[in-house]
């Protein structure tokens, strides 16, 4: 028999308390080092991703939302031009100064980065000090690094207040963790930790950052489903998928995949390799594909969203060889319950998450059944979380 409670994590976001327990333990450890209550606390989410995978840096579309798992930053204001910042979760304090912005190494290189970007923008940077923690699990694939930018850009914001734009913003983080960090990464996940929705998704069009929030279909959950497998090759691979789409792209003298329309590759499978081709096919399917679950949460259809989510597993499986053996035993897992209408890899891939669409009343038979076969084919003991779809980036009251 397996213990529910050993596997699930459940945060449910309309019964919960009314301050999380992060966000009450850097009040708390702000108050101890400081001898006052912060003047402000900001909450930025993670994320995790229906569908639209390895479209972002292809102009294309994805449809991600923003989850209850969050990072807290308690804050106040000071008079010169420091930024120090203890960390709860790695026990240390970080001290910069934004005068003189040097790369080192380090969670802190993400705070730094980012007063690096917004100076760059020639928005004014100002110095605070504060307390951080949070309970994204990391390196599984749910963004903890842009939910760190993000919490980072609002304290910047709320101390120096120039206007809160959350696009502008998540460009702002993408450009810190391209250029500050080193991290060639595309614009879904700062974008949905900006301006995430409430019980929505996000639609977001990666070319002309528009978004349109799409409500989950009516009595289902999404259940993110963790192989606790992470591999150390993801940014090489990603990089190489990354040139692998360009290289296509400009093979069919277009700016990006999401100019290339189905037929048009097909007519050019004899002239390409095959490599470039099936990779391709996953880009413009996958697009596809996403705007139409877009449609089909619109139209509050589960039965086509999950379908839709499985085609993406076996496109990013089979075309963009992104999957891993322990990714597709936990979607194999999953998709064959009861009330499972449908699973996919989510993120970048290789490890990391997998995520399901599931019938509202049948998610506690589905968690304990997913872990005790995943459990039984991969000897590993996944993390299964539930979440509703939350708020993007704001200082909370
Ligand atoms: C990572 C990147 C995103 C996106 C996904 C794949 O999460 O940070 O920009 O490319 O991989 O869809």
């Amino acid at each position: 028999m397996v213990d529910l409670g050993d596997y699930v994590l459940r945060f449910t976001f309309h019964n919960q308390p009314a301050m999380d327990n992060t966000q009450k333990n850097i009040i708390n450890t702000f108050i101890d080092q400081f001898g006052e209550p912060p003047a402000f606390v900001v909450r930025a989410p993670g994320r995790v991703n229906l569908i639209g995978e390895h479209t972002d840096y292809n102009d294309g579309f994805v449809l991600p939302l923003a989850i209850e798992r969050a990072i807290w930053i308690a804050a106040r204001p000071r008079a010169d031009r420091i930024v120090q910042l203890h960390s709860l979760d790695w026990e240390e304090t970080a001290v910069f100064s934004l005068t003189h912005l040097q790369k080192e190494s380090g969670w802190i290189e993400y705070v730094k980065g980012v007063a690096w970007a917004l100076q760059t923008a020639d928005l004014e940077t100002a110095g605070w000090e504060g307390v951080i923690s949070g309970d994204i699990p990391q390196g599984a694939g749910l963004s903890s690094s842009a939910a760190l930018e993000l919490a980072a850009a609002r304290v910047f914001q709320a101390v120096a207040g120039w206007p809160w734009q959350p696009i502008r913003m998540a460009q702002l983080s993408q450009q810190a963790e391209n250029e500050w960090v080193g991290v060639n990464c595309g614009i879904m996940d700062q974008l949905i930790v900006a301006a995430g929705q409430g019980g929505h998704a996000l639609l977001i069009d990666c070319r002309h950052l528009t978004t349109t929030a799409v409500p989950l279909p009516p009595t289902t959950t999404v259940v993110i489903l963790d192989t606790a497998t992470r591999r150390g090759l993801v940014d090489s691979a990603y990089n190489e998928r990354r040139q692998q789409c360009e290289a296509t792209a400009a093979f069919f003298g277009v700016a990006a995949l999401r100019d290339v329309a189905y037929d048009t590759l097909t007519a050019a499978e004899p002239s390409l390799t095959p490599l470039h081709y099936r990779r391709a096919r996953h880009v413009i399917t996958e697009n596809e594909r996403t705007q139409q679950a877009a449609a089909a949460m619109q139209q509050g259809d589960a039965h086509r969203l999950g379908q839709l989510m499985n085609e993406s597993h076996a496109s990013l499986r089979d075309d963009f060889e992104v999957s891993g053996p322990e990714l597709n035993s936990m979607v194999k897992i999953a998709q064959a319950q009861p009330g499972c209408y449908g699973a996919r890899m989510t993120g970048a891939g290789f490890g990391g998450c997998a995520v399901a669409l599931v019938a509202s009343d049948r998610v506690e038979t589905f968690v304990t059944a997913v872990a005790h076969q995943y459990q039984q084919s991969t000897s590993l003991t996944p993390h299964i979380y539930i979440s509703q779809a939350s708020e993007g980036t704001a200082v909370v009251p």
